[in-house]
This record gives structure tokens, C-alpha cells and sequence, in this order.
């Protein structure tokens, strides 16, 4: 066993899977599931330091049911020195004391089984924290170790060693190797780190680090979850040899894009399969269609699908619908490739516009220019957002996005309507990104801000000492769930309403026909009973006949004004 054995005796045995559908081939629950991103830092604090925790989700979890989602999946809330808000994970089977412990990870479980709430946890295999037991063997070991071998060290190039290995850029900002100091006191080998220094990259072809995932992999199946979001389910794996690059304009993102050349030698090497191939048999040798869930940022999306061919993951995020704008003949586009490519392996589209490396959506879909992921606008920024065009547009958005078939992602906050906080003083800031770049980018902490509950409330209801590790607006008092609960017009009671009828209507599992007869800017497509008409024009579009039964702004009569979302069904 290549890890130590810290398995928990105590731990309970799996659950026995809930209302598994077993009856209709290809109808597993994940195909339509509506699936909820706890970020664990910033949804609800139970002690009052001001960072959430997993007492705090699992005091909560009753608002998720009630909100209508299948399942939720958790952002990292293992041991972790939080350089990267927990995505630098020091010890994969253990809960950081700041989070809780495994007793409340299993209480969290239940809760959420009692429910009918499945969980998923993030899973980071590209990296370690550089405290990691690993990587601190690593550095002691020496050149040319076994300890070495499971991470990338390199000799520098150029006189004495002095320049790094090759060219990449870290996706953070500046370069992608760091220099260590030996213990003999002299300047030393190099580690790669796609990501911050102190999150240093394993090296997947040493049999080792493929060995010691699958044991956590079984780790956490055992302890009864129902499947993994995989971190940079694309870079795992580097080019032979480490080569060069000509590097994209601005250093690294997440999918190597803005003008480089090429796939870059560290993205989306046909090597990573092997390792997916290996992972689906463990996680399919449990019983409760557990799944897989890539973060890929590869295109074009025939390459995605790669990533979900039936021996490999269940789902991957779909980020070119999220990088898909308020613009009807692009968000038609992109469903139909989706649709097309994801079918064309057996595997459900998923469909997203938020999470907790992008820009809001209903501040994103506002913006003017370009903002590249990852690097976050703040109040110097360009082309800021209208803060009411952005929510009618997040509205309408998420209200075509419920009615795709598949499975569709929430981000928490976006229920509520949430705008990117853009105000953050700059010395509250905590991405890497910002500090990487010498506050260049401000990067993701806009997304990030802990969630309001009770709008009367210290902390609008999120931490009961009033603390928060990031600092709310002032103005979040409005987005509240209590202010939101029962007032029909809200985004929360939006959201509830479309996930009802999602549900009642199966459009999860439906198949969708567009529809003609409409004006180029409006988005017009049935599936099953209903139909969808999303206009992102200027101008009023004449609804066909029907029931409007889900409207993002208030219809009067047959006619929906701009930036505006209906879904009809056939009049009784
Ligand atoms: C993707 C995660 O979503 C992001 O938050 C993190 O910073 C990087 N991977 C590195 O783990
Ligand atoms: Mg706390």
C-alpha cells in the first residue's frame, strides 16, 4: 500500500444508494441531474471564525432540498495550508480542522442522505501542497530519489542551473518552476507547478502516484460518496521531454488559449486517458451509479467528449457553454454541438455558467471587452457590468439552461441572484492570481464571497459572530434568502419554480427540437411539453399560444420584452 493506512475503523458502512432508476437503460440519475457547487469556505460558518465549514453546509442542506437539487458537490475541504482556498490538499483522507472533522464530513452524508441530497467531493490529483508528507519527503530525499520522482524536479538550464527548465507559465501568473535550496544549502533542482509554487504537480507517469489515487479513490467511495469532481481533469499528464512552448499572450489560463499556438505541451495529452480508464473501474466497481465529473477546459468539444466515452468519466463540464455570451445565435450553436458531440459517446451534455474560478454570471454576461477566465474584474476594470441588465440577462440565461436536457450545474449564490463582488479593497484579496500578478489580475475572489442567508442577521445570516473571510457588500442585504423566500418575482423562487417543472416535466431526459418562425436574435426550442422562448434582442417577441407557466420578468399578454425567458406548455 502505497499510503499510510488512516482509513477511519469507525467510518460507517456505504449507504445504500437512493432511488437509483435501474428500470430504463441510459437512465441513470446523473444523465439529468441538477447538481449544486457548495464552496465550503464561503456557504454557511458554524463556530463563528468567519469561514465556512461542514457543519455549517449540513445545517443547511434543508435550504438545497427545498431549493430542488439532486445532488451537491463540495469544493476541497481536506488538510490544507489554504494558498489555494483548499485546492493545495496536504492530506487527501482528512478534514482540515477548519472545515471540521471526518465525524462531520459522515454526519454531513447522512443529512444529506435523509434528504435524497447526493454528495460529491472535489478530488485534486494534478497537485499537492507543497506540505504535503509527499513533497516534504520529496525535498529531503534528494536529487534523483524515489521521493523525488513522484513530482517533476528538474535541473535548471543555463549557467549553474540558474534558469528554469523550460518556458511554461504557471496559470496564476509568472513562471511554472520554482527553485529549491537542497539541504546542504545550495541552489537546486527545479518543480513544476501549473499553479502556485506551493502547489507543485505530481508526476502521473510514476506508478506510485497512480497507485496511492486509486487508494483514495476508494477511501471516499467507502465512506459512501456518490462520485468525484476531478481538478484539471486535462493537465495531469505532460508532453515527453517537458518542451517549450510559444507561449500564449499573457501567461497561462486554465485552457491555454489567448493566441498561443497549439495544444500546449501540459494541457489535454492523450496520456490522461489511460488514468480515467483506470479510475472508472474502481468507481464503477461500487454499486449506486457513482460518478466521474472532468474539469477539462479543452476545445473544440469533439475533444471534450473524449473525456466521457463510456470506460472513461460520466460528465465534464461543459465551460463552452459558459464561455457562451448573451447572444441567441451563439448560445444555439453551442447547445446544438453539445447535444451533438456529448450524444455522439452516450454521455449527457452538462451545462454551467458559474463557478468558483468565473466572473458571476450575472455580472459576467453584462461585461464589455474581454475578461479572461481566471483573472477576475475589480473596481479598476474595464467594461464593467450594468448591475440590472447583468440579473435580467443571469436570469434569463439560467432559465434557458434548466430546460436543456442533461445536467445542469449551480453554482451557490446564483439562486440568489448574486452579482461578482467588484468593490473588494485590495488588501482583502486572496487568490494567488493577484498576488502572482502583482495585482495585474485580480482574479477569483469576487466569486467567492460568503453567501446571505438572513438579510437582519450578523453577516446576513452566514457566520453568527458576524465574521467573514472575505467582506460581504453592504448591499447583500437584498439578496438574502429570507428576502427572496415566497416573494414570486425573486431569483430563488425563479430557480424553484424552474427546477419544479424540470422535474415534473422531465426535461432532463427529454430530447430538444428547435423551433422556427422566430426573429434571429431569440432562442426558441421545445422539449417535451414545453416550450422555452428566450429573446436577447431589443425588440418584443410574439409568444406562440400556451400557458406560460416560468417567466424571468413580468409577460403581458403574447408578447415577452427583451432580455427575457418564458417557458409555455399547451393551454388545458
Ligand atoms: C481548478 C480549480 O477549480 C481552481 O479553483 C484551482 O485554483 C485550480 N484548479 C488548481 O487546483
Ligand atoms: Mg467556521
Amino acid at each position: 500500500m502505497p499510503l499510510d493506512d488512516t482509513t477511519d475503523a469507525s467510518a460507517p458502512p456505504a449507504p445504500e444508494p437512493t432511488d437509483q432508476i435501474t428500470d430504463e437503460a441510459g437512465q441513470e440519475w446523473w444523465r439529468s441531474a441538477v447538481i449544486y457547487q457548495v464552496y465550503p469556505r464561503s456557504f454557511a460558518d458554524s463556530d463563528g471564525d468567519g469561514v465556512g465549514d461542514l457543519p455549517g453546509v449540513t445545517s443547511r442542506l434543508d435550504a438545497l432540498a427545498d431549493l430542488g437539487v439532486d445532488a451537491v458537490w463540495l469544493s476541497p475541504f481536506y488538510r490544507s495550508p489554504q494558498a489555494d482556498a483548499g485546492y493545495d490538499v496536504a492530506d487527501y483522507l482528512d478534514v482540515d480542522p477548519l472545515f471540521g472533522t471526518l465525524d462531520d464530513f459522515d454526519a454531513l452524508r447522512a443529512r444529506a442522505s435523509e434528504l435524497g441530497l447526493r454528495i460529491i467531493v472535489d478530488l485534486v490529483p494534478n497537485h499537492t501542497s507543497s506540505a504535503h508528507a509527499w513533497f516534504q519527503e520529496a525535498l529531503a530525499a534528494g536529487p534523483g530519489s524515489e521521493e523525488r520522482s513522484r513530482y517533476l524536479f528538474r535541473e535548471g538550464r543555463g549557467p549553474g542551473g540558474d534558469e528554469p527548465p523550460n518556458n511554461w507559465p504557471s496559470v496564476f501568473g509568472g513562471p511554472a518552476w520554482t527553485r529549491i535550496t537542497e539541504a546542504d544549502g545550495t541552489p537546486g533542482q527545479w518543480y513544476l507547478h501549473l499553479f502556485d509554487s506551493s502547489q507543485p504537480d505530481l508526476d502521473w507517469s510514476n506508478a506510485w502516484v497512480r497507485d496511492s489515487f486509486l487508494d483514495v479513490l476508494r477511501t471516499w467511495l467507502d465512506r459512501g460518496v456518490d462520485g468525484f469532481r476531478v481538478d484539471v481533469a486535462h493537465g495531469l499528464v505532460k508532453a515527453d521531454g517537458l518542451p517549450d512552448h510559444e507561449l500564449p499572450l499573457g501567461g497561462g489560463s486554465m485552457g491555454g488559449g489567448q493566441g498561443g499556438t497549439g495544444t500546449p505541451p501540459w494541457w489535454g495529452q492523450e496520456g490522461v486517458h489511460d488514468i480515467w480508464r483506470s479510475w472508472h473501474e474502481v468507481v464503477s466497481s461500487y454499486p449506486g451509479d457513482r460518478i466521474l465529473v472532468a474539469e477539462a477546459w479543452v476545445d473544440p468539444p469533439e475533444r471534450l467528449a473524449d473525456w466521457v466515452r463510456p470506460d472513461e468519466m460520466q460528465q465534464a463540464f461543459n465551460f463552452a457553454y459558459l464561455e457562451t455570451g448573451w447572444d441567441a445565435a451563439a448560445i444555439r450553436t453551442v447547445v446544438e454541438d453539445s447535444l451533438r458531440v456529448f450524444s455522439s459517446v452516450g454521455a449527457p451534455s452538462t451545462w454551467v455558467l458559474s463557478n468558483h474560478d468565473v466572473v458571476r454570471h450575472a455580472s459576467r454576461l453584462a461585461l464589455v471587452g474581454e475578461h479572461p477566465q481566471g483573472w477576475g474584474i475589480g473596481p479598476r476594470s474595464e467594461g464593467l457590468p450594468n448591475p440590472e441588465l447583468g440579473l435580467a440577462r443571469a436570469r434569463a440565461a439560467s432559465a434557458v439552461m434548466l430546460a436543456l436536457p442533461g445536467s445542469a450545474y449551480l453554482y451557490q449564490g446564483e439562486e440568489l441572484g448574486l452579482p461578482e463582488a467588484i468593490d473588494l479593497p485590495d488588501d482583502s484579496r486572496r487568490d494567488p492570481t493577484w498576488f502572482r500578478t502583482g495585482g495585474e489580475r485580480y482574479g477569483r475572489d469576487g466569486c467567492r464571497v460568503p453567501i446571505p442567508w438572513e438579510s437582519g442577521s450578523p453577516a446576513f445570516g452566514f457566520s453568527p459572530s458576524g465574521a467573514s473571510w472575505l467582506p460581504q457588500p453592504d448591499d447583500w442585504s437584498t439578496y438574502a434568502r429570507d428576502e427572496q423566500q415566497g416573494v414570486a418575482s425573486s431569483t430563488l423562487e425563479l430557480y424553484k419554480a424552474a427546477l419544479r417543472l424540470r422535474r415534473e416535466h422531465d426535461l432532463g431526459t427529454g430530447t430538444l427540437t428547435w423551433l422556427d418562425g422566430f426573429a434571429d436574435d431569440v432562442v426558441a426550442f421545445r422539449v417535451g411539453a414545453v416550450t422555452v422562448v428566450a429573446n436577447t434582442g431589443e425588440g418584443i417577441v410574439e409568444l406562440p399560444v400556451g400557458e406560460v407557466v416560468l417567466s424571468t420578468m413580468a409577460v403581458d399578454g403574447p408578447a415577452l420584452p427583451p432580455t427575457a425567458t418564458v417557458w409555455l406548455v399547451d393551454a388545458a
